[in-house]
């Protein structure tokens, strides 16, 4: 008898070097990166499936710079980044959301050209509730010449990012990546442990869904006030998009993604600049959203163009379907003044 396998079945080890190729100087050291973030990826993925069973539920009873509680998986993801990035000589300097300043890496390792920023769980606050949380992260090259790596090189622009992506941990895990050539999503397969090709060449679709959490709706301007409800088919809109918002903004990203929307967390009267980090989660989400055909905004310019002054900087964020971003850009330039 013989077995019919129809479909190619490529790994993300696989794919990352196929990608690797098209650059034939590339030396290998962010091709070995994507790795160990996959690598992290697995070991986080077991960690959250498991965290109604195990004893990884709960605040750890401090709070991060923002003044958020820390939970214990924000932590155990935030190690086992660090941990399995530190000693491999391929990056300067790491910055994590849950970590006050940039981190150093210890003396007594290598330096190397890249710089990696993470937010290692993004959602964390949804954990007791079995809602999908995620990891966000970005690699750049460093500024400076040599040496350990400074805040100039952190603070880039996301115009600068070489490869970034995120992992989900849904229904399946899943990790979606790009670097530079298009957005590429793959499904752990738990039974083998490993992430297999499973949407290759992610682009937006039609748009269906705005995300937004409404119930800040009365400390919005009137631009964002009226835009929400253009995105309903009211002020001159003949369609109407539905309503999608579970509060975990990678998943959010992600299904609107899939599904094609936007997602926005805007400036309100108690957060003037909103409440997404511009470096952990605004940057790499709005490239991979762009290098998927969409387009990302603060509501007066693009993400990728801003450059940030402080590790922990907070930016209002539109993302999503280019015309559903640039509608935004028109509503909040139209009522909102300059
Ligand atoms: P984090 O868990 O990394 O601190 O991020 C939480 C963020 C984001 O995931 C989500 O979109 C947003 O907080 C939800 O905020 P609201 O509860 O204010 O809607
Ligand atoms: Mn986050
Ligand atoms: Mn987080």
């Amino acid at each position: 008898m013989s077995i019919k396998i129809n479909k190619r079945i490529v790994t993300i080890e696989r794919h990352i070097l196929d990608e690797q190729a098209a650059f034939p100087d590339a030396s290998g050291t962010l091709t070995a990166l994507l790795y160990d973030m996959a690598l992290a990826a697995k070991l986080i993925s077991s960690h959250t499936t498991r965290a109604g069973l195990a004893d990884v539920i709960g605040a750890t009873g401090t709070v991060n710079v923002q003044g958020e509680e820390v939970q214990l998986l924000d932590e155990y993801a935030h190690r086992t980044i660090f941990q399995l990035n530190d000693h491999t000589g391929r990056l300067c300097v790491m910055g994590s959301e849950e970590e006050k300043d940039i981190i150093s890496i210890p003396d007594k390792y290598d330096c190397g050209k890249y710089v990696l920023l993470f937010d290692p769980l993004d959602g964390s606050g949804n954990i007791d509730y079995n809602v999908s949380v995620g990891t966000i992260f970005s690699i750049l090259r460093r500024k400076s010449e040599s040496g350990p790596g400074t805040l100039e090189d952190v603070l880039q622009k996301g115009a600068e990012i070489v490869a970034a992506g995120y992992i989900v941990y849904g229904s399946s895990t899943m990790m979606v990546y790009s670097t530079g050539n298009g957005v590429h999503g793959f499904t752990l397969d738990p039974g083998i442990g490993e992430f297999l090709l499973s949407h290759p060449n992610l682009r937006l679709p039609q748009p269906k869904f705005y995300s937004a959490n409404q119930g800040y709706q009365s400390r919005w301007s009137e631009g964002i006030q009226r835009y929400t409800r253009w995105l309903r088919g009211e002020e001159g809109n003949t369609r109407s998009l539905s309503l999608r918002y579970i509060g975990s903004m990678i998943a959010d990203i992600h299904r609107n993604l899939l599904g094609g929307g936007v997602f926005y967390y805007p400036a309100d009267t108690k957060s003037p600049n909103g409440k997404l980090r511009m470096l952990f989660e605004a940057q790499p989400m709005s490239f991979i959203i762009e290098q998927a055909g969409g387009y990302a905004s603060t509501g007066r310019q693009p993400i990728l163009d801003i450059q940030p002054t402080a590790l922990h900087q907070r930016t209002p964020l539109f993302v999503g379907n280019r015309e559903l971003v640039e509608k935004a850009e028109e509503f909040i330039a139209r009522y909102d003044g300059v």
